[in-house]
């Protein structure tokens, strides 16, 4: 969650530093600073609060230094204050770190620090580790990059640290453990960050760091090691984002932008997912017919919206592979011991591929024997390394907190795993395969459909700005998709709201209908089940007690009992949460807006929540 940014080269080094701060900004942060490495001692400034506050502090006569390092910080250990913001520097003044994650055995390293006489002015675990990197690196004759080595090899937990000393000022250091952090190669100059957004604008070419991987970057040279010592061979690559991706394109917020985007983002994860003879094409599974074939169970590990993808991958897989799948919240998936086989499949779904439940979910699946498939939105990042197999969603950067056009690609991903399993296994035939592609592949046209009709539903969002209670009622595979409408107005209007499946109505859950409580119902698709007769009298249950209903209903389907009904375009039901989850993005978006919140920085979020 936190920013971290590095640069060294011609520029004077405050500029690069604070535009790549403001590129990060979008994770969420409570204070900012930067530290520039001035021959000697440090220059160091850091303020709680937005980065412009720390631009109003260094609205002063700067040294001109062609390296240093910046960060901002999403609070874990110690309030958001200036004190407690980072860098942190060691008694010296002379040796300034920065830090992504939680260091956890700071508070052991604390006392120790403390013992060898170092005085703490911050509540945070970063501060030890500045005053262990001093103590090692006087041990080491000056040598920062064997500190950072032993340093290393001394602390747990998940971090990324970035540091630079006075003495050799041109000279920045790294390293990586479950903590994103990447190079970016410029034309005699260098940058580290916590994600190419930070750099995209001076360079594309960018080198992946590997667990426990140290780096060295200096104007001219990267060097990565390991622990050891041993020098690793850079792996580089190409950014496929532009700068201008990253920025809003003329849209008010990154939110509404990739809500706008999810037709092309649709539309690009699809491309080239069926061969000439019908065959769904999913080499990545890199699982082969007989594996698939004696597949026992599916397990879905993920968080938030993306575990709301695995609540659809549920109906879809079990529905056209007869595969037995089920779906669990990463952060509990691990500690009630599940039962893992070999002939599991583990597919854990992750946008940013740096949630911390999630990692720890897929180490414990591959520590018990589990084959581990992750769905991610972000190249080279942390899940995907550490997964047997990756199905990489083409959402392009989604730097809005509250996830939209990711969740729709990561429908349509599990959509073409189940359809890739029932192919294997041959419960569906080439011809239903084929069907079902040339549906997927109408979806983003449906997308635009509804796109071009949000003004009257914003409108009518706005009429609902001072309500505080929202319900959102679904049934069958409607039911994620009412979790999913509670969670974005959770997370954006800051209301209490909730998503209920129609049949536990009865069940408690009317009791909180008052007069005028606004009740979002998704009509189920009409089956042999009758299940959007069952929502309609759920409608005219809650609407006796004076809800106001809203329903998302396919073109054609007649409703009775809704005070307001918003259209969809006619699709079958396994596939109606991509077209039915869009209007409750809208809705989301809009209440945020009416309430005057911060849309694309939602209060305490951040985009990648990259602690447990
Ligand atoms: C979604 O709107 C939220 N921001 C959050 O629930 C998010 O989906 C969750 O933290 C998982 O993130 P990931 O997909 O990057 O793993």
């Amino acid at each position: 969650m936190c920013g971290i940014v590095g640069y060294c080269g011609p520029q004077s080094a405050v500029t690069p530093l604070i535009q790549a701060l403001r590129r990060l900004e979008y994770r969420g942060y409570d204070s900012a600073g930067i530290a520039l490495g001035v021959r000697g001692k440090l220059f160091v400034e850091k303020r709680a609060g937005k980065l412009a506050n720390l631009e109003n502090a260094l609205d002063i006569e700067l040294p001109v230094v062609h390296s240093g390092i910046g960060h901002t910080r999403w609070a874990t250990h110690g309030g958001p204050t200036d004190r407690n913001a980072h860098p942190h520097v060691d008694n010296d003044g002379k040796l300034a770190v920065i830090h992504n994650g939680i260091i956890e055995n700071y508070s052991q390293l604390r006392l120790t620090m403390q013992e060898r006489g170092h005085t703490f002015s911050s509540d945070t675990d970063t501060e030890s580790v500045a005053y262990l990197l001093s103590d090692l690196r006087k041990e080491h004759n000056g040598d920062l990059v064997v500190a950072m080595r032993e340093a290393v090899k001394i602390l747990r937990g998940s971090f990324t640290l970035v540091a630079i000393h006075a003495d050799n000022p041109d000279v920045i250091v790294g390293v990586r453990r479950n903590s994103p952090l990447v190079v970016g190669l410029g034309e005699g100059e260098n940058f580290l960050a916590s994600d190419v957004a930070a750099f995209i604008n001076h360079t594309k070419r960018a080198i992946e760091l590997g667990q426990d991987e140290v780096v060295m970057i200096t104007p001219t040279t990267v060097e990565i090691t390991d622990l050891d010592g041993a020098v690793i061979a850079p792996r580089e690559y190409e950014i496929s984002w532009d700068a201008s991706a990253a920025q809003k394109g003329g849209f008010a917020h990154f939110m509404l932008k990739e809500i706008f985007e999810q037709p092309k983002a649709v539309a690009d994860t699809l491309i080239g997912r069926l061969s000439d003879n019908k065959q769904i094409v999913l080499d990545e599974l890199s699982m082969s017919v007989q594996e698939i074939r004696a597949l026992k169970k599916i397990t879905v590990i993920a968080c938030g919206t993306a575990y709301h993808a695995g609540m659809i991958a549920k109906y879809a897989i079990e529905k056209w592979s007869k595969i037995p799948v089920d779906v669990e919240i990463a952060s509990e998936f691990r500690y009630r011991d599940p039962i893992i086989t070999p002939e599991t499949l583990v597919i854990a779904i992750s946008q940013s591929g740096e949630t911390m439940d999630t990692l720890m979910a897929v180490r414990h699946a591959k520590a018990a024997g589990a084959r581990v498939l992750t769905i991610c939105n972000t190249h080279s990042s942390t899940i995907p390394r550490e997964s047997d197999a990756v199905l990489y969603t083409h959402a392009g950067p989604e730097i809005a907190v509250a996830s939209t056009k990711a969740l729709l690609t990561q429908m349509i991903a599990v959509y073409l795993i189940a359809l890739h399993l029932a192919q294997v296994n041959g419960a569906l035939t080439d011809e239903q395969i084929e069907g079902l592609y040339i549906e997927l592949l109408a979806l983003p046209g449906k997308i635009e459909m509804i796109l071009e009709t949000v003004e009257p539903l914003r409108a009518l969002t706005r009429s609902f700005a001072d309500k505080n209670t929202v319900l959102f009622l679904g049934r069958n595979i409607g039911y994620p998709v009412a979790l999913e409408g509670a969670l974005k107005l959770k997370e954006l209007a800051y209301i209490h709201a909730e998503g209920f499946a129609g049949g536990e109505l009865k069940h408690g859950p009317i009791a909180l209908i008052e007069e005028g409580t606004p009740v979002i119902a998704i009509l189920p698709v009409a089956d042999e089940h009758a299940l959007d007769q069952k929502m309609l009298s759920n409608i005219q249950e809650v609407k006796a007690r004076g809800a106001c209903v809203i329903v998302i209903a396919q073109d054609g389907v007649h409703v009775e009992g809704a005070q307001h009904i918003i259209r969809i375009p006619v699709v079958s039901a396994l596939l109606q949460p991509v077209l039915a989850t869009v209007p409750l993005q809208v809705f989301a978006y809009e209440m945020a807006l009416a309430r005057g919140n911060d849309v694309d920085q939602p209060r305490n979020l951040a985009k990648s929540v990259t602690v447990e």
